[in-house]
């Protein structure tokens, strides 16, 4: 009886060698998934929890494709979490979040007063911003519930998440097909791809509203150090929209050619900085718009962190969490103040659908929009 079984043993033995050594797949790289809650409407919203092999953990709420929480490590090995939140559903349904972890569209950033011409159709969007249209209007890509499902991914895991935006929905034209898939490296890298057709022109400009911290909230972001691979940014009205000038960077407190302290030049009296409450500007990135270029840099001196991005897009958000003010407490009973939390929002230059000299967020049927962004967690000793 038991010559059978030990043959029996040592076959599944070697069988599961040999699935091992065919397969790819890290051993404990995977997703999970439960329930997040219901919305009013009555739609399920499910979470997906990615993990890598290296123990990095992100987790991902249907409702906006919110990024939930993301664990990097420090200098130590331990794995923290580094991205503002809530713990359920309520917290992200309340009044006036301002876009934690969401995926944002159609058009992420600003459209003054809220209007734009497209072959002499003029749409009208929501004014939810000082006289302005924000981030995709009342009801946003950070607002619906999107359809999402694993994909195979050698390298770690990946979330696909899907919404059709119907025409007209937000007062934007055109049935807008969009993809956005979050691929969770081994290599602990977050790739994000997205991808969006029409079947009318109209206007794109996808982003990831993420507030990073990567002192894992032990205290705020001003002294983060932050590189900005950009010699000009785009200076903006009293609303938040560009005047048209490319700036050079040069001289002000919006150079971080060099890494900078957030905070070294935030309080300088500037009337840039007034108008944002600090930072909350776009820069242009040096290397434009098609490759993957470095766009940012960031650096958490306790901790060692690094966050480095790297994006397809022309242009970076750059947003230190002005606008916190202590009204909201997020995950673990943290009270989210002012310049708590640091957003590197890839994108295209605000107001581009009405200033020509802008690079184009127009979008044609037949045409694809395609963008990426890659942000790489690491450490420096
Ligand atoms: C963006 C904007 C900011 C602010 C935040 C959300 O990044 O540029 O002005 O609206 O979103 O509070």
């Amino acid at each position: 009886m038991k010559k059978p079984f030990f043959i029996i043993t040592q076959l599944l033995l070697v069988f599961l060698m040999a699935c091992n050594s065919t397969t790819d797949q890290p051993q404990n790289a995977n997703i999970t998934s439960k329930s997040f809650g219901t919305l009013p409407s009555g739609e399920e919203v499910t979470q997906y929890i990615m993990t890598n092999n290296q123990g990095m953990e992100m987790s991902v709420i249907t409702y906006g494709g919110i990024i939930t929480s993301l664990t990097a490590p420090d200098k130590a090995g331990k794995y923290e979490d580094i991205v503002l939140g809530f713990d359920n559903l309520e917290g992200y349904l309340q009044d006036g979040v301002p876009y934690f972890g969401a995926l944002i569209g159609r058009y992420g950033n600003r459209i003054a007063k809220g209007k734009f011409t497209l072959d002499s159709t003029e749409y009208e969007l929501a004014i939810n911003n000082i006289g302005n249209h924000l981030h995709g209007g009342l009801k946003g890509f950070d607002k619906v519930n999107w359809s999402a499902k694993e994909v195979e991914y050698a390298d770690g895991v990946a979330l696909e998440l899907t919404y059709l935006s119907a025409d007209g929905e937000e007062g934007y034209p055109g049935n807008l097909e969009t993809k956005v898939t979050y691929q969770l490296g081994n290599d602990n890298t977050l790739l994000i791809d997205y991808m969006a057709t029409t079947d009318k022109k109209t206007v794109v400009n996808l982003t990831q509203h993420s507030y990073f911290n990567l002192s894992a909230m032990k205290e705020d972001v001003l002294n983060h150090q932050l590189m900005v691979n950009a010699d000009h940014f785009l200076p903006v009205d009293s609303t938040l929209i560009p005047t048209g000038e490319l700036r050079p960077v040069e001289g002000t407190p919006f150079n971080f050619t060099e890494m900078k302290k957030v905070g070294a030049d935030v309080n300088q009296e500037n009337q840039q900085l007034t108008y944002g409450l600090g930072y909350d500007h776009c820069w242009v990135l040096n290397e434009g718009a098609g490759k993957m270029d470095l766009a940012a840099k960031a650096y958490e001196p306790n901790s060692g962190r690094t966050l480095e991005v790297y994006t397809s897009e022309p242009a970076i958000q750059v947003y230190t969490g002005n606008f916190l003010d202590g009204t909201l407490t997020g995950k673990g009973g943290t009270v989210y103040n002012k310049r708590t939390g640091l957003c590197l929002e890839t994108q295209h230059f605000p107001d581009s659908p009405n200033q020509p000299e802008f690079p184009s967020t127009e979008l044609n049927p037949g045409e694809k929009y395609e963008s990426q962004t890659k942000f790489v967690f690491g450490i420096r000793e």
